[in-house]
């Protein structure tokens, strides 16, 4: 596949597409495998960038991974671990933040953990201190080097209690891994409860932890001697059903996203009717198209679950072009993510960004040099252009934004939209989009 594409725009994506398990959970779940001492299987893998990349760390770890009987199914074999030589993987690291994940389950397999500088878009700072941290408070003594973290426990991991400054996914999925093997209880409290959170929860009680989610952001972990292997259908990718419906929306489609839940959708789906747009919940999915008629402007500030995702707002932003009034969207996770504004601007589109949190709540950003506050004036008419794609979610937008334009746009670095999005070539085709490579 080549790394640019012509997206002919201006016509309405019509048809179904198909939604595999969470990017964020699966990617998860194959670390997980590491602390079990027998064979896992991991459902509805979807084929995309990232799955390979864990795929090839956990490799080097000498976790053995197999294709399994059914389409999708990774079978995750983790015996070896003890054999691994581990001096490769800094090479590897370069495309993912999942490394740091790796910390706990290498701590009780080997007592050590070496983790190389972590990748990942760049959408903010992206810090890994609440990760550092944490691990500190299990016991473990973490040694900065000029290529990444020698990380050890010679004393082992013990339960403790913590309180994340922010309720942060990453640090919260490190403090599950490390806890679950971790000698005695472990109270955390402002934890992230994102439903892939919840899905990794369920997944780590079938490989024989005990965690309890109490109320008010509060996980406890119970310490268990060993763990096993685990079977599990992860859930649905969210981000990305979200981000066909807003180019359903966007382009004026109609498109059903089989696999879509209801459950992991409500927040979206508010925010989708409020603008205008229109949907129904099946047996098999979510069908979502515009009903004609104007869309309209809507405030929404990005927050964690149960809030409107961060990951939801760049294709929602592009459907707000095309509605009338302003549009306001506070960001308040991530301080740099109105990056991709720009093209959408190049392209006819009328977004300003500002310093100030335009929303009801001020958040972390705010009195400072960041622009995370954006207004859409809408609608626009968008013309086609070339466009450099800048990460994976305003990656994905551009090309909505190219399918809703008048004319032909060339998009260029379209390669890391596969991190995160399984065959979108061949799905847009199938909606009808007109795109060459
Ligand atoms: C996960 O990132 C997802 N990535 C992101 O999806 C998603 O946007 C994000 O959660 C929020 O939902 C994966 O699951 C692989 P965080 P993560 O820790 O875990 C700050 C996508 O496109 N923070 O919840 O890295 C951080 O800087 C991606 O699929 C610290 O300050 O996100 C951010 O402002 C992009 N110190 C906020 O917390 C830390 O040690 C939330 O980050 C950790 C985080």
């Amino acid at each position: 596949m080549t790394d640019a594409l012509t997206v002919h725009g201006g016509t309405p994506l019509r048809g179904q597409v198909r939604v595999r398990g969470a990017k964020n959970l699966v990617s998860k779940a194959m670390v997980a495998a590491v602390l079990g001492d027998a064979p896992s299987r991991l459902y509805d893998v979807p084929r995309i960038r990232d799955v390979e990349v864990v795929r090839t760390l956990l490799e080097l770890h000498e976790v053995r991974v197999r294709d399994g009987a059914e389409p999708g199914e990774l079978v995750l074999d983790p015996a070896n671990v003890e054999q691994a030589q581990v001096d490769e993987i800094n090479v590897h690291a370069g495309s993912s933040r999942i490394p740091v994940l790796l910390c706990g389950p290498l701590l009780h397999r080997l007592g050590h953990a070496f983790i190389p500088d972590l990748g990942g878009c760049n959408i903010g700072g992206r810090p890994i201190d609440f990760h550092l941290q944490s691990l500190r408070e299990f016991g473990a003594i973490v040694d900065k080097t000029p290529t990444g973290l020698d990380i050890s426990a010679p004393n082992g991991l013990h339960g403790t209690k913590l309180a994340l400054p922010y309720p942060s996914v990453g640090a919260t999925e490190q403090v599950l891994l490390t806890a679950v093997l971790a000698e005695g209880v472990t109270e955390l409290r402002n934890a992230a409860v994102e439903p892939e959170i919840v899905d990794l929860i369920c997944l780590l009680q079938k490989m024989g932890a005990i965690i309890q989610v109490h109320t008010d952001r509060v996980i406890e972990i119970e310490g268990v001697q060993r763990l096993g292997g685990y079977a599990h259908r992860p859930i649905p990718d969210r981000i990305e059903v979200a981000s066909w419906a807003a180019a359903a929306l966007a382009t004026r489609g109609d498109v059903l996203v089989r696999g879509a839940r209801q459950v992991d959708m409500m927040t979206f789906l508010n925010v989708f009717r409020s603008v205008g747009g229109a949907f129904e919940v099946t047996d098999t999915g979510i069908r979502f198209w515009y009903p004609g008629g104007e869309l309209s402007a809507v405030a929404i500030e990005t927050d964690v679950h149960p809030g409107f995702m961060t990951d939801w707002q760049q294709p929602l932003v592009v459907a707000l072009t095309q509605a009338r009034g302003l549009s306001i969207v506070h960001e308040t996770v991530y301080e740099r993510r109105f990056g991709y504004v720009d093209a959408l601007n190049a392209m006819g589109a009328t977004i300003q960004v500002y310093r100030e949190c335009l929303g009801g709540t001020p958040c972390r950003w705010g009195r400072r040099n960041f622009q995370h506050s954006a207004v859409i004036a809408g609608p626009s008419k968008l013309h086609g252009a070339d466009l450099v794609v800048p990460d994976l979610r305003a990656g994905f937008s551009h090309l909505i934004a190219a399918l809703a334009a008048e004319g032909a746009s060339r998009v260029y670095g379209v390669q890391l939209i596969n991190r995160g999005y399984e065959d979108f070539e061949a799905k847009l085709r199938a909606l009808g989009a007109h795109v060459d490579g």
